[in-house]
């Protein structure tokens, strides 16, 4: 027999912005990005969003944040649960995916929906949390914060060095298009424990200049307006760490590159402005 609460469930997940969670996980599972529960994405959603799929004044429970989050008050968020396996969100969203709202003072959240058996968000809320509120600063239209272990990018911060300049402008240098897709580079954190409120904000103060910031030894942080671009910049940084690391492992080494004038040109032609002091020109 189905029930009201089924219904109710039936017609969550239906909506645009979990089926986007659905696919992205997915994907990010499938590419390798995303082993067990490694990673987590969050997703601001406005009321208007969320309304026609849930009753945004029954709340599931309420969690008190140990870092008050004033900046996002009554704000609306899809996120990934802590310990939630990628390549199961999408058969399982219900258990998987958590609809939130920041209380009016910043300091709880209201689950409205999903985290079932107890389920609680990322543990990396605090890196989520701090990132929007950083990027709001200098984006209006933020509305995504995307973490994974994308394998050529991580396996990269063991053999090239963590200068954030230099580790950029390799980058660029592995595939034509880098640039114009992130042409504000590449910040870089040292190695510090995950899941903190210190690497939260260490985080957020890389997210102010880039929408890509490395954690050492660990992953990566994406910042967009949409699901699309958000993975669409992790995957071309991604895919440039994996000829990074094919032409390291060919025997014959590098013949040719891409020159500071190459990449200064690419610039002027898609109009965008590359970060100050990568390029020698
Ligand atoms: P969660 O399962 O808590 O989201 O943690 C995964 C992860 O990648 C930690 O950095
Ligand atoms: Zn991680």
């Amino acid at each position: 027999m189905i029930n009201e609460k089924d219904l109710l469930n039936v017609s969550v997940t239906s909506a645009p912005f979990v089926q986007e969670m659905m696919s992205a996980t997915y994907n990010m599972w499938r590419l390798g990005w995303d082993e067990r529960n490694g990673g987590n994405i969050s997703y601001l959603l406005t009321e208007e969003e969320v309304a026609p799929y849930l009753d945004v004044n029954q709340a599931v429970r309420t969690a008190i944040l140990d870092f008050p989050v004033p900046e996002l008050a009554n704000r609306y968020f899809i996120v990934t649960g802590s310990g939630k396996y990628f390549k199961n969100v999408k058969d399982n969203p219900e258990d998987c995916l958590g609809i939130i709202r920041v209380d009016g003072t910043g300091n709880s959240i209201t689950l409205l929906w999903g985290l079932e058996n107890d389920g609680k968000p990322t543990s990396e809320l605090p890196s989520h949390f701090m990132s929007h509120i950083a990027r709001l600063k200098v984006d209006k239209d933020h509305r995504i914060i995307m973490h994974n272990h994308a394998s050529n990018l991580l396996g990269m911060t063991f053999t090239h060095e963590l200068d954030e300049k230099s580790f950029t402008k390799t980058l660029w240098q592995m595939c034509t298009e880098c640039i114009v897709v992130f042409p504000d580079g590449i910040g870089i954190l040292p190695w510090m424990v995950p899941g903190t409120d210190e690497i939260g904000q260490r985080t957020a103060e890389k997210m102010i200049d880039h929408r890509l910031v490395i954690w050492p030894f660990h992953g990566i942080f994406g910042a967009g307006t949409t699901m699309d671009e958000t993975f669409g910049l992790i995957e071309t940084a991604e895919k440039a760490a994996q000829i990074y690391t094919i032409i390291n492992s060919h025997q014959g080494g590098v013949k040719q590159v891409i020159t500071d004038q190459n990449l200064a040109d690419l610039a002027k032609a898609f109009g965008v402005t590359p970060i100050e002091g990568v390029l020698s020109i």
